[in-house]
């Protein structure tokens, strides 16, 4: 068994960069590496140990970035190799590591190998990269291959096959959009191709690699029909029930590779320490997760159980418990409550409907639609951030969580971009909410200071618009102000160093009464009171015997020794 305590990622503070949405220093209305630079002092106001960039390759946007045209350069809108390295080499300067994305699942229809394959012959080397395959009959019997060659669902909607077009019998598998083609890892190119990546991009300086999609990476070979899904399945969900492309033993391959790729690389640079996560959802089995995490296959893989729980003790105690599970097995947990895929969680904690132990989902694409209440959700939120900060193992935060911001969820439908809204004809909205560019001051004429821009000058309408209420939260509105969700984020990473990481890697959930939830680590208890009302502690339970209040998530209310406020955190250290 491996004991990871010791690299740098083990309790790492990872902090996420929608580059997009970040910071824009051309003034475009588009984020920008060069902004993101100019902004690394906020990352280090909050004290974060890395950076992981979405991915900030060439492409054309569809999937803005999850559709890579080129892994080997970085796109126009954002800057080049030269603004890439000088951002890594500041962000070194300020003490963070970077992370990049990799998206293996898929390239963009722009990639050179997909446009290759589309001129190229059926039965082709340039087509073996990708699965195109012939269709079959159609329904009326006029066209040999007017169907798709099997029954699967695109993630975001739709067939998952696309027909080449014209007298061309075959179509393209694309399990996302049909501007992502899926590669096939069996394929000798593609394999070379991801050992480049992987050493190009570590020959810059980065440190390791968030693995995009690992769920369909990896299909049965014979691309067998997906059996009935059951009844009420949500249309976004059908994908995820395929047990042929889902979870495949054939992934397991593609991730030794890369693994020992790194390890390899590694070898040859004993400074280095190098990791990869794997981006998955396997809410609620941990046995799964640990097929992937382990000394083979990933350093990490996000546990996305506690981001997608309702707010109900006995759900969260078992997406903590689920969580920590990972510890038993010498591995560590990667807790996150938010990411560019996801509604914030703000909006999802104040929603009615998450006190409700059947709104627990594992598909965030499937958005609950029930009415929010922000002044909760804002606690909740604070209370949960509170608890993730007190446990054991890395923890990675998205950019604008810090200052509260909840989900913009009024966005006109003539400005969403999110393929998933126009996939599903606007059935789905998408996930343009959580992508909004981020408020830096209360200036509504450069974007709230998104967007740089000289004196008397006006900032173009960014990329997706900011609503008008949006300065009332920028960064320079709540600086220094102690009741900020920002100096909320500041204390508790103060004690989370303080405190929480000298625990060592240990953390379980004990049972102090109802409404509380409750996190051990060595001498440190965190407490959550889920509920509405103040819940007074059993101060003689042996577990906070002896302990002394160390932080607590609101608090301005802690008037009375013991006594926690509603949809509050506190940390108590014997
Ligand atoms: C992952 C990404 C998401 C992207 C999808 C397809 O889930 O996080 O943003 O759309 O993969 O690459």
């Amino acid at each position: 068994m491996t004991t990871p305590e010791h690299h740098w990622w083990a309790n790492a503070l990872v902090y996420q960069v929608y580059v997009r949405s970040f910071a824009d220093a051309n003034g475009d209305g588009v984020g920008d590496l060069e902004g993101l630079r100019q902004r690394l002092d906020h990352l280090d106001s909050l004290g974060v140990d890395a950076i992981w960039l979405n991915p900030c390759y060439p492409s054309p946007q569809h999937d803005h970035g999850y559709d890579v045209a080129n892994y080997f350069d970085i796109h126009d809108e954002y800057g080049n190799l030269d603004t890439f390295d000088a951002f890594l080499a500041d962000a070194r300067a300020h003490g963070m590591k970077v992370l990049m994305d990799l998206v293996p699942n898929h390239c963009s229809s722009d990639h050179a190998w997909f446009r290759a394959a589309l001129a190229a012959a059926p039965g082709s080397a340039e087509r073996a990269r990708f699965y195109f395959r012939d269709g079959t009959m159609s329904d009326c019997g006029s066209d040999p291959h007017g169907n798709p060659p099997n029954n699967w669902m695109a993630a975001f909607g739709g067939s998952a096959w696309n027909r080449v077009g014209g007298t061309d019998p075959q179509w393209y598998l694309a399990t996302f959009t049909p501007h992502q083609p899926d590669f096939d890892h069996t394929n000798d190119d593609v394999q070379a191709m991801f050992a480049e990546v992987f050493e190009f991009w570590f020959d810059r300086g980065v440190e390791g690699f968030r693995v995009d999609a690992i769920a369909p990476v990896g299909k049965h070979p014979d691309l067998p029909d997906q059996p009935p899904v059951p009844e009420g399945t949500g249309m976004l969900q059908i994908t995820w029930e395929n047990e042929y492309t889902v979870f495949r033993p054939e992934g397991h391959d593609v991730w030794r590779r890369f693994r020992s790729t790194i390890d390899a690389y590694q070898q040859r640079h004993p400074g280095r320490d190098l990791m990869m996560v794997a981006e998955a959802y396997m809410n609620g089995r941990p046995e799964l997760l640990a097929d992937f995490v382990n000394d083979e296959q990933f350093h990490q893989a996000f546990a996305f159980d506690l981001m997608l729980s309702p707010w109900v003790e006995s759900e969260l105690e078992k997406a903590i418990g689920d969580t920590l599970d990972i510890l038993r097995r010498g591995f560590v947990p990667t807790w996150t409550l938010n990411n560019h895929d996801v509604q914030r969680v703000v909006t999802r904690l104040g929603r009615e409907a998450a006190a409700d132990p059947s709104s627990a989902t594992t598909n965030a694409l499937e958005v609950d639609t029930s009415a929010v209440t922000l002044d909760i959700g804002l606690r909740r939120a604070r209370a949960l951030i509170s608890l993730a900060m007190a446990m054991p193992g890395s923890l990675y935060l998205y950019q604008g969580e810090e200052l509260g911001l909840p989900e913009v969820l009024d966005i006109p439908d003539d400005r969403r971009q999110d393929p998933v809204f126009h996939r599903t004809h606007g059935a789905r909205i998408g996930r343009d909410g959580c992508r909004v560019p981020i408020p830096w001051t209360s200036d509504p004429t450069s974007a709230f200071g998104f967007s740089k821009v000289g004196p008397g000058e006006h900032a173009p309408d960014p990329w997706l618009p900011q609503p008008s209420w949006w300065g009332d939260l920028a960064i320079t509105a709540v600086d220094g102000d102690d009741t900020s969700t920002l100096e909320l984020y500041r204390a508790v990473i103060a004690a989370r160093r303080e405190h929480a990481t000298p625990q060592g890697m240990h953390g379980a959930v004990i049972d102090l009464g109802p409404g509380l939830v409750a996190v051990r680590r060595a001498d440190l208890v965190a407490i959550v009171n889920v509920t509405n009302a103040p819940i007074a502690l059993d101060l003689s339970d042996p577990h906070l015997e002896i302990a002394m209040p160390v932080f607590a998530s609101e608090p301005t209310e802690m008037h009375t020794p013991g006594v926690i406020p509603p949809n509050s955190t506190i940390w108590m250290l014997s």
